[in-house]
Order: C-alpha cells, then sequence, then structure tokens
C-alpha cells in the first residue's frame, strides 16, 4: 500500500487499531471520513485501507472490479461454505452468477411472494392482543422460514421446513465463529460447538440431497422445487454442464449467508422506527389498505406503493445493515491519487457512508419525505449503495425489496407493534448492525378504510 494515505488515529504499536476498533465500531468507522477518502487501519498486524469517499466506493466496485477477490475474511470460511457465488471471482464467478440469476428472476420473485405472505400469516397468527414479542427473533425466524421455503419449495413438507429454518442460522454461526477466530485451532478441537456445527452441515447436506432425489426423479414440477429446482436447471453458460451436488450446497450456503441477517436485520430496525414515528406508520397503514385493502398482497403492489417504498428507501439507509464490505487487490493499481498494491485488504462501511452529514443532512433522522426532496439517482455515485454496486451487485436485491413490502404490508394491516416505556434499543455491530434485543408490545391496528393517494 502506497504510504501516502492517511492513517486513522488510535493505532498502537502490534494491536494496530484494534482496541480503537473494539471500543466503539461504530463511532470509529463513522468517524473515518475525517480523516480522509482512504484510511489506513491496521486490523492487528494485517494493514487495510478503508475507503470513506463514495466516488472512489464507485470507482472501486466498477473501475478496478476485475483487479479484486473477497480479501482474508473469505478465504477462512471457504473451507466451510465452498466457492459458492459470494466467494467466487472473475470468470469464475461471472459464471456462478449467471446460474444463479434465473432463480431471481421476476415469475420466480411471484411465486416467493405467496411463500412471504403466508409465512408472515402464519407466524403472526400467534401473537396476542396485549402481549409482548421479540421482534429481533421473530424478523430472523420469519426471514430463514422464507428462504427455507423458497428455497426447497414443496418437495419438504412443513416440518422439514421449519427444521431446515432451524439449521441455517447454526449453519451461518459456524461461518461467523470461523471468521473471527484466529488461526484454525479452535475449529479443530472436539468442542461441543464444533460437533453442533458438524450437525447442522450434515443436515443441510442431506436436506438438500433429498430434494435433489425428488427433483432427479422427475417427480416434482419445475418450480415446485422452489430456488433449487431452479439452480438444478441451471447451466454453466460456456460448458452446458450442471452443477454438482456439492456446488450446490455451496450456493444454498452462499444465498444464506448473503440474504438471511441481512434482511431480518433491517425488518427488526423497520418495526423500531415505525414505533417511534407513529405519524410514519399511520401514512403506511393507509396507503396499504388504499391499494391492497383486504385482498393477499401480490408482487405488483410493491410497485404501487410510493410511501412506503420510501420508508423502506430511508430504512435502507439510516439502518443499513451491512457495516462493512471487503475486497483485496489481486494486482497493483492506481485509486484516489495513490497506488494499492496488490495484497491489500480494502474495506468500505455503506453503514457509514450513509451517514454522512455531507451527503444526508440530519443524517440519523428518519425521514422517508427527504427521497422527494432528493431522490437516489440526484445523489453522487456511491453514496446510497445498500445493496452494493458493479458485478457484485445484491442479486437479491427484489426479493428483498419483495420481502420487506410484503412483510410490512401483511403485519401494519393486523397490528401496531410499539416499544414498551424505558426499554432502551441498542445497535450491536457484529457481520450485520443488529439491535441488541427488541420487545414490542403488540395490539389491534386501527381499522382503515380506503383514503385518496398521493
Ligand atoms: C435487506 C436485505 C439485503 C441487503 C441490505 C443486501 C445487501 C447486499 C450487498 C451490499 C451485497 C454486495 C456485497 C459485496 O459487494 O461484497 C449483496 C450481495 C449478495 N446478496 Fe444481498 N442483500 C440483502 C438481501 C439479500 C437476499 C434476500 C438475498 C437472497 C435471497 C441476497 C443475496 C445476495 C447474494 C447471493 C449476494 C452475492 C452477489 C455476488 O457476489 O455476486 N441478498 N447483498
Amino acid at each position: 500500500m502506497s504510504a501516502s494515505y492517511a492513517t486513522a488515529p488510535g493505532r498502537l504499536p502490534g494491536l494496530g487499531h484494534a482496541v480503537a476498533l473494539m471500543r466503539g465500531p461504530l463511532g470509529f468507522l463513522t468517524s473515518l471520513r475525517t480523516h480522509g477518502d482512504l484510511v489506513r487501519v491496521d486490523l492487528g498486524p494485517m494493514p487495510s485501507l478503508f475507503i470513506t469517499s463514495p466516488s472512489l466506493i464507485h470507482t472501486l466496485l466498477t473501475d478496478r472490479k476485475d483487479l479484486l477477490d473477497k480479501g482474508r475474511f473469505y478465504d477462512k470460511v471457504r473451507p466451510l461454505t465452498g466457492n459458492g457465488v459470494i466467494h467466487a471471482y472473475g470468470d469464475e464467478h461471472r459464471r456462478q452468477q449467471a446460474m444463479i440469476k434465473p432463480s431471481f428472476h421476476r415469475d420466480e420473485i411471484t411465486r416467493y411472494v405467496e411463500v412471504m405472505r403466508e409465512v408472515t400469516e402464519e407466524k403472526s397468527r400467534s401473537w396476542q392482543a396485549g402481549g409482548r414479542i421479540p421482534v429481533d427473533r421473530v424478523m430472523r425466524d420469519i426471514t430463514f422460514n422464507i428462504l427455507a421455503r423458497t428455497m426447497f419449495g414443496s418437495v419438504v413438507d412443513r416440518a422439514a421446513h421449519e427444521e431446515l429454518a432451524a439449521i441455517l442460522p447454526t449453519v451461518l454461526e459456524a461461518i461467523m465463529w470461523r471468521t473471527v477466530s484466529p488461526g484454525d485451532l479452535l475449529e479443530k478441537l472436539p468442542l461441543p460447538m464444533n460437533r453442533r456445527f458438524d450437525t447442522a452441515f450434515t443436515q443441510l447436506r442431506e436436506a438438500i440431497s433429498r430434494v435433489m432425489l425428488a427433483y432427479r426423479q422427475n417427480s416434482v414440477e419445475p418450480g415446485e422445487a422452489g430456488m433449487l429446482s431452479m439452480l438444478l436447471a441451471a447451466r454453466d453458460p460456456d460448458t452446458g454442464r450442471a452443477m454438482t451436488d456439492e456446488e450446490l450446497c455451496n450456493q444454498i450456503v452462499s444465498v444464506t449467508m448473503a440474504g438471511s441477517e441481512t434482511a431480518a436485520t433491517a425488518m427488526a430496525w423497520l418495526f423500531y422506527e415505525l414505533a417511534r414515528h407513529p405519524e410514519i406508520e399511520e401514512r403506511v397503514r393507509e396507503e396499504v389498505a388504499d391499494v391492497v385493502g383486504d385482498r393477499d398482497f401480490e408482487l405488483a403492489d410493491v410497485g404501487n406503493l410510493p410511501y412506503s417504498r420510501r420508508v423502506l428507501q430511508e430504512l435502507m439507509r439510516v439502518r443499513q445493515p451491512i457495516l462493512v464490505i471487503s475486497r483485496r487487490a489481486v494486482r497493483d493499481f492506481p485509486l484516489g491519487g495513490g497506488h494499492v498494491r496488490a495484497g491489500t485488504e480494502l474495506f468500505y462501511s455503506p453503514y457509514a457512508v450513509h451517514r454522512d452529514p455531507d451527503l444526508f443532512p440530519d443524517p440519523l433522522r428518519f425521514d422517508p419525505d427527504r427521497w422527494l426532496d432528493k431522490p437516489a439517482t440526484q445523489l453522487p455515485k456511491g453514496a446510497y449503495t445498500p445493496f452494493g454496486a458493479g458485478p457484485r451487485h445484491c442479486v437479491g436485491e427484489q426479493f428483498a425489496w419483495a420481502m420487506m413490502h410484503v412483510v410490512l404490508g401483511t403485519t401494519i394491516r393486523r397490528w401496531r407493534l410499539t416499544l414498551p416505556d424505558g426499554v432502551k434499543i441498542k445497535e450491536m455491530p457484529w457481520a450485520t448492525v443488529n439491535p441488541n434485543h427488541m420487545p414490542m408490545t403488540v395490539t389491534p391496528a386501527p381499522r382503515r378504510t380506503r383514503v385518496a393517494r398521493e
């Protein structure tokens, strides 16, 4: 890495910025912009470059895309997750992306919307007026069930979906431990935790094998086996080859890793923001009553709810779940007037950029109508990237918007979720920025009649 970049304050000999980061990662990351567009941060002995300028983030993700892989943290988990789409780079990434994209086609999302609605209705059916629910855990449960059902379709029964939805968090936990643990000694020890992780991976592989068997015996119509049937039908654009069982499993783990915590965390914060802004909640409820009424939510509704869309857009700004995105230079290249050497780990924080006061005045204010004054298209490139940019742009973006709309619209028609007096919610930085807890009181929603729309 070129020596011309500023170094973040708080560096300690031998420890680098580890202490500063651990003391207050959110404050540390959001303050980096005041030190420069590219700031050196040493993660222990490992020198890394944090990019704070939106235009350089955009350059990195688009113009320098062929000079990057995903970096050290992904190397650590690859032995566990295999080389799925979130790990692969270059031609291999392009090949894999081409194979998984059809699973996220609009026709498929239309089918997934039914699942999203069913799961939300099922999970909220047991709520009692006046009762308390842990919204963070409820949103994880809803998300994992939606993912399990959209992935495995109706080939496996409801009990198997619940079982899979229960396995997936353990698979992700194993991956997170692998990412943060120093060296690889911990995962080789016969600890109960490692046995639990091994069991979860075995169960996941077995479930995938069962679905594949049913599919290959032609007892399943295309589409009926969910996303997995699309992956089974996918062919390598160059060789025409289908994915092996191992590759399929890697893609399922990749999609789960990318799509679960992100969406679950965002939706937990969504209900928190609505509870803090009852006037916004009421406008969303009115809009949903007006457009959807009492019928089932459909994919077409997603494009027909402008206020709900702005609420979600603002949510993805101020409650951007992803704290840090990583890359690593595989070759030397110029960036921002300096020089990045091959091997340099590069990071940027969408969470921090979305809270930059130069880009978003009064950045912590939850204000969906700010998008009326300044639509995303008028912002500098790289300023608002909730789903990334360039060739690694989130393949699940339309899935995520649909899921957030459906969960919001389905819930808000029947329920109000309010924060009990005295409950304080804190942000907990992990792979995503999670709430430390989120107990909320459930009350029936006021009945809405159709009103004039904007
Ligand atoms: C609110 C929810 C979500 C957010 C904020 C989000 C955000 C992102 C971002 C920022 C990236 C790019 C990462 C990078 O540049 O390294 C990404 C990639 C990805 N996302 Fe999402 N995502 C969400 C939901 C989903 C869902 C629901 C799915 C699937 C069901 C999904 C699947 C993926 C996959 C497979 C990738 C990797 C793409 C690649 O490397 O080619 N995401 N996501």
